[in-house]
């Protein structure tokens, strides 16, 4: 149910999901855009599609339930989140057993922690 809201926000807002594509896969159009960031709209996406299968559910590993804003907010506070996708020594590296994600997702993770955070 708390996913609606956000549904429905990208379907309102189809033409920025689009270019919010392009910010996640560079390549296709251009280079990384990591100058208007946002928790929804580029944050959020990033982890929900490779992350949550694992820390989504009722006991995630470690206890990191990256299901809502706090919870990421909690891991990118701790300096856990960015070390764990950025494959740093001393994080586990993530997403586990998969493939470090694109270049461009770690560098829009990255802004949105050194922009504040902003829950936006
Ligand atoms: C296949 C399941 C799986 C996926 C997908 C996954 N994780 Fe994890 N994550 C784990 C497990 C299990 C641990 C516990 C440590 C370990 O076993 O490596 C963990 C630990 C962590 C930690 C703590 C790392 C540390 O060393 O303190 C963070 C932060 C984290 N995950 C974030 C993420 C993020 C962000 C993503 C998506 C980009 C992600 N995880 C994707 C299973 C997963």
């Amino acid at each position: 149910m708390r996913y609606i809201p956000f549904i429905m926000i990208m379907l309102l807002l189809g033409a920025c999901a689009y270019n919010n594509e392009e910010d996640l896969y560079p390549g296709g159009s251009g280079a990384c855009d990591t100058s208007r960031v946002t928790f929804s709209e580029d944050v959020f996406p990033i982890i929900d599609n490779n992350c949550l299968p694992c820390h989504g559910g009722s006991s995630p590993p470690l206890g990191i339930d990256l299901t809502d804003y706090s919870g990421i907010r909690q891991a990118a506070d701790d300096g856990s989140l960015l070390g764990a996708i950025k494959h740093q020594s001393g994080y586990s590296p993530m997403p586990k057993d998969a493939p470090q994600l694109p270049e461009c997702q770690i560098a829009t993770v990255e802004a949105w922690i050194k922009d504040g955070m902003p829950d936006n």
